[in-house]
């Protein structure tokens, strides 16, 4: 029997359907569960590439005080608010400068749950700061707008955050920490800090301070067949600390600074052993081609599918 056209394309859209169904329901996903995007990292370093034209426009850095943060801060804010975030610049004053955190909300969810990842956008004054923070900043811009390209609809709040002056020792995130009432603190489910994501010789390491939540970076780890050690380069030198220390559960990913990466690291990871992860850490060498692309990837996929898996 020839197909009538109007069966013809009732057959069509029920293939279409089909092919729709497998897309959104991979096997071993959960049925019903959104499947975390791929961050294309070409975006990601697209926003590097902004940090880097942002610190040669303004004397080299991205630090704070100086023009350069506020200029960084001016791009993340402009993107986030263009894709349909909420967002508000905090201010606070630190060695007698004006500093300045942005908190980007999206809209919906239970706001008695929240689900909150951070960076610090702030360099050092010695150069631009690509790997430190921009690769953290990069990322989680790249994550916060591809929830908006999803138009992602969690159960939890989601919330996201660039802090200014971590680089004096987090007084951006404390400040911040400490403007919240004992009833917002108590909402907030979990805080997700990226800072370091794509050291040029890189380590992958996930922060121990909180179970259920080094277990969703471990699960990403494992499925990519990429091994992790816990982050024990200088506990609580991170945005974290001052969450963790108001009794907030914390997590994390890091990819190394100063520390020589050991023969087992190389053998491992690949890369060079006996050298930092970080040659540049803090330097002027600090450039977007200080960066690990497979590195910077791998995380920022990461950080999608623990901001997916965490509030749905
Ligand atoms: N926070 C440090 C900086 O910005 C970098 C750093 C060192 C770090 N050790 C860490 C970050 C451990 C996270 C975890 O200079
Ligand atoms: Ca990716
Ligand atoms: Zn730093």
């Amino acid at each position: 029997m020839a197909l009538h056209p109007l069966r013809m394309r009732l057959a069509a859209a029920s293939l279409l359907t089909v092919g729709v169904l497998v897309a959104a329901t991979p096997v071993g996903a959960t049925p019903g569960v959104a499947a975390a995007p791929d961050i294309p990292v070409a975006s990601v370093k697209a926003h590097l590439t902004q940090f880097q034209s942002i610190a040669a426009a303004n004397g080299g850095n991205r630090a704070h005080g100086r023009p350069g943060y506020k200029a960084s801060l001016d791009y993340v804010k402009g993107k986030l608010d263009a894709a349909g975030f909420t967002t508000s610049i905090r201010q606070f004053t630190s060695g007698g400068r004006t500093g300045y955190n942005l908190i980007a909300d999206w809209p919906g969810g239970d706001t008695t749950q929240v689900v909150m990842a951070g960076a610090h956008l702030d360099s050092v004054t010695a150069g631009p700061g690509i790997n430190d923070n921009g690769s953290g900043s990069a990322a989680i811009l790249e994550t916060a707008l591809a929830v908006s390209r999803a138009q992602f609809k969690p159960t939890k709040h989601l919330r996201f955050a660039w802090w200014g002056a971590e680089e004096l020792g987090m007084v951006g995130s404390r400040n911040y920490v400490n403007s919240l009432s004992l009833t917002d603190r108590s909402r907030i489910d979990g805080y997700l800090n990226f800072d370091m994501v794509g050291s040029p010789n890189p380590g992958y390491f996930v922060y121990d301070d909180d179970p259920a939540l080094e277990k969703v970076f471990k699960d990403y780890y494992t499925g990519l067949g990429v091994p992790t050690e816990i982050e024990t380069e200088g506990d609580g030198r991170s945005d974290h600390a001052p969450f963790k220390n108001a009794g907030i559960p914390v997590g994390g990913l890091f990819s190394g600074a100063d520390y020589l990466k050991t023969t087992a690291q190389a053998q491992k990871w690949g890369g060079t052993a006996g050298k930092a992860f970080d040659a540049c850490y803090h330097s002027s060498c600090d450039t977007a081609a200080n960066i690990s692309t497979t590195a910077l990837d791998r995380n920022s996929d990461a950080i999608a599918y623990a901001i997916w898996a965490l509030a749905e």
